[in-house]
């Protein structure tokens, strides 16, 4: 990009790439599904960047959040997006006024600050961003910017934390090898039965027995997989329908709003669904 467009954009495309520091002071519930949260724990501890893998509302960003607040790191998060510079992750030169001046980006201020810096769906950025993440993620920990000169070893604490969901991903658009190489690599997916209901029970506040059924919903839907349905319904989307039940929305409607109506357009395959929502809560 030519330094006069880049000096064109304005601070509000800054806001739009993510540029605040989180700090959590309560738990964000997160219930594990294996041994996720030592392996990230040890990550920390022995400087390893983390890439997490699995497909929509299965808890990945949620469990960044948890691990934030268990390591006391504040949390950076960035959104990536088709059009996401390398400029937009380190910063850039802003006219205010008569003066020309040095923003950080949301990775240099995460660089600076030690913080945990998640790039949700890092696939989607431009191929320029992988310049400035490769020094980050191996054993070097710098960010080099090339704009002001300066070479910023990354504080203590810092972390690169990147989500990816295979399910998105063709040929043409993938990680390369030298980027997956510098990340260890944990699974996510949904939780067994008994477990996604206490999620749904906790986070959407229904009983027991209504998160069960939820959860049996979605074990039925999920089966569609073979017949066509592109997308699952997530836990996202079973949290999505208690709350409605708990605001007294009536079962099969939330079911519909929040949890077929989302995954597809195709008629028929919606009729299919609703005859499972009407099964599941007969
Ligand atoms: N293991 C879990 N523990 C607690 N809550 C969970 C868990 N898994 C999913 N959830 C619930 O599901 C919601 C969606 O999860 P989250 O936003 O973390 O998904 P994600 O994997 O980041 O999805 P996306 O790829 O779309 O960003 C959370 O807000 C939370 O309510
Ligand atoms: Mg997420």
């Amino acid at each position: 990009m030519s330094a006069a467009r880049e000096l064109a954009r304005t601070p509000a495309t800054e806001k739009a790439a993510g540029d605040s520091l989180r700090r959590f002071t309560r738990e964000p519930y997160y219930l594990p599904a294996a041994d996720e949260v030592a392996i990230f724990e040890h990550a920390h501890a022995n400087r390893l960047a983390v890439m997490l893998k699995g497909p929509t509302g299965c808890g990945k960003t949620r469990f960044v959040e948890h691990m934030a607040w268990r390591l006391g790191r504040p949390l950076m998060t960035v959104a990536c997006h088709d059009d996401l510079t390398a400029s937009d992750l380190v910063g850039r030169f802003l006219v205010t006024g008569e003066a020309t001046v040095w923003q950080d980006g949301p990775l240099t201020r995460a660089v600076r600050h030690g913080a945990i810096c998640y790039l949700d769906e890092l696939v989607e950025a431009r191929q320029d961003t992988t310049v400035v993440i490769h020094p980050l993620a191996d054993h070097r920990r710098i960010l080099p910017i090339d704009k002001t000169g300066e070479l910023i070893d990354a504080a203590d604490g810092f972390q690169l934390v990147i989500s990816y969901n295979p399910s998105y991903q063709h040929a043409l658009k993938d990680l390369k090898p030298s980027t997956r190489q510098r990340f260890i690599s944990l699974e996510f997916g949904f939780l067994d039965a008994a477990q996604e209901a206490r999620i749904v029970a906790h986070e959407g506040g229904v009983d027991r027995a209504d998160a069960g059924a939820l959860v049996a919903l979605a074990h039925r839907l999920r089966a569609l997989q073979d017949r066509g349905l592109a997308e699952v319904p997530s836990t996202r989307l079973l949290v999505a329908a208690a709350q409605l039940i708990a605001s007294g929305v009536g079962r099969r409607r939330a079911s519909d709003v929040a949890v077929v109506t989302p995954l597809c357009d195709e008629p028929t395959l919606l009729a299919a669904m609703r005859d499972l929502v009407d099964a599941t809560f007969a």
